[in-house]
């Protein structure tokens, strides 16, 4: 007599395995879908899914909620001064800036922008980079980018690479974008558009995977730092060391003013003494002791990011004998990565950056009912990593200070504190401060300009370039002036 061998499908051992990391509502789900192409449609997104890492995630934030071990000792980072003091002594800038610059006109510097969010508190229907962003003639944020690019490019007669990462939310709205306005003066084989990693949305109380519609999982972008592995697997990285590109000027897509070509940051961060030329970040002083911006702290020794809802009030408020706050480097986001560190980062197992957990509010069909579910509340945990965890990777991480108003204009939310009202204020400022540099007279009033000043990044990228522009003598109280 003969036994027929049981059939195992593929459908099966995914639903196997969905059942022994906890997901047994989806494998009861997938079996029992109908029409076949369904199954197969849902099955294709959960195998692209890492389900024991997700387990093991379930399990520490959500099932069994483990209370993260305690920060070491922490003390404030030191930083590269604006006033040219130093970790250790001085600097000279103008020396840095020119081994800056000789990077640059190698060809070794490309630049790189995060713009896979969701962009959910700014309520714009399409990418963040496409929003109009500048005072006057409302480029976009990928407008001004390129033609910063474009101006550095002129002025340092070298061709800059720009990656840009995007999530499969947004990807084809802006390939279609740059596609629509002509790379905005940049060649289409300069820019590389890559999609960047999601993570399936669980339910908060349970860990369940949530489904978006009867056949998509519900899923949120990876977070920023989804960049290393996305960088990797999209064939990015390979391009960067084909293209001899050593180091990447590292920006978020909502911040109009961030230097993406800084020479000077750029020489620190690969020539010195206490930078191992992996990662290196920007500070600005925090506006106040709870500015809910990141904060550069020494944590055994080692550089890294503390948020604002992790560093203990009492060491937020703390302050030096002359009133500056202790703990006063808060993050940009401005950092220069080495494509060695990426490298790393992706091939090293010990590098791995870690998960963060958040809460957020997700609209999801449910199994159990059939019926689409709205939430009012927070109903479900979306799991991100963050680029700065790469900071305490790298071997020695260096910390440099920058000017408020020059290097940060963020567009995070439709109205109030940054915004983009106080956003175009800003660049309103930054231009008229370039201005009265240049001798220009410019009505103020009460700090704020009393005019609304756009200059073009083709015209400048920073006050010095303006030196050889032919400039008005004034700028009249009231006016709108293009430059
Ligand atoms: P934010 O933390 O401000 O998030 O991202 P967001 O998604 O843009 O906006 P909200 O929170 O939904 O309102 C900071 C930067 O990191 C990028 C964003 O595009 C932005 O440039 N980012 C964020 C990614 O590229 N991927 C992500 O998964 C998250």
């Amino acid at each position: 007599m003969s036994i027929m061998p049981e059939l195992h499908t593929p459908i099966d051992v995914l639903c196997e395995n969905l059942e022994r990391t906890g997901q047994s509502h989806l494998a009861r789900y997938i079996r029992g879908v109908t029409p076949a192409s369904a199954q197969s449609t849902i099955a294709a997104q959960v195998q692209t899914i890492d389900l024991d890492e997700l387990a093991s995630l379930i399990r520490r934030y959500i099932t069994e909620a483990e209370h993260e071990p305690a920060q070491g000792r922490i003390a404030p980072a030191s930083y590269y001064a604006l006033d040219g003091t130093a970790p250790d002594g001085f600097w000279d800038r103008a020396e840095y800036h020119a081994r800056g610059e000789q990077l640059v006109c190698e060809g070794k510097v490309a630049c790189f922008t995060v713009a896979g969010g969701q962009g959910s508190r700014l309520g714009f229907d399409g990418p963040k980079g496409c929003y109009p962003t500048s005072c006057v003639n409302d480029k976009s944020l990928f407008q001004l980018f390129a033609e910063s690019i474009r101006a550095n490019e002129i002025k340092y007669a070298c061709l800059i690479p720009w990656y840009i990462m995007t999530s499969p939310l947004n990807h084809d709205a802006t390939v279609q974008f740059f596609e629509e306005h002509d790379c905005f003066g940049l060649t289409r084989e300069q820019i590389m558009f890559f999609n960047q990693g999601v993570m399936p949305s669980l339910d908060a109380e349970t860990g369940e995977i949530l489904m978006r519609d009867p056949v998509h999982l519900a899923t949120n972008p990876d977070g920023h730092g989804g960049a290393f592995k996305a960088l990797g697997v999209s064939g990015a990285l390979t391009d960067m060391q084909t293209r001899g590109i050593e180091h990447v000027s590292y920006f978020q897509v909502d911040n109009p003013h961030a230097r993406m070509i800084d020479p000077a940051f750029l020489g620190l961060h690969v020539f010195a003494p206490d930078s191992s030329g992996e990662f290196s970040s920007k500070m600005v002083s925090k506006a106040s002791w709870d500015e809910k911006v990141g904060v550069f702290c020494s944590v055994d020794g080692r550089t890294e990011i503390i948020e604002y809802s992790d560093l203990d009030e009492s060491l937020a408020k703390q302050s030096e004998p002359g009133g500056r706050l202790s703990f006063n480097a808060g993050s940009i986001a401005l950092h220069a990565i080495s494509v060695a560190f990426i490298d790393r980062v992706l091939h090293d197992k010990n590098a791995a950056l870690p998960f963060h957990k958040a809460l957020k509010k997700v609209p999801h069909f449910d199994l159990s009912t059939g019926q689409m579910v709205s939430p009012e509340s927070n109903n479900a945990v979306k799991f991100e990593k963050f680029v700065f965890d790469g900071i305490p990777i790298a071997d020695r991480s260096i910390v440099v200070e920058t000017d408020r108003v020059e290097e940060f204009a963020p567009v995070k939310n439709a109205t109030g504190t940054d915004s983009i009202e106080s956003s175009k204020r800003l660049q309103s400022l930054r231009a008229a401060r370039w201005l009265a540099e240049q001798g220009v007279v410019v009505p103020m009033r009460n700090d704020e300009v009393d005019a609304t000043i756009e200059i073009s990044p083709l015209t400048a990228t920073c006050a010095e370039d303006l030196a050889t522009k032919t400039l008005p003598e004034k700028i009249d109280t009231g006016s709108t002036v293009v430059l």
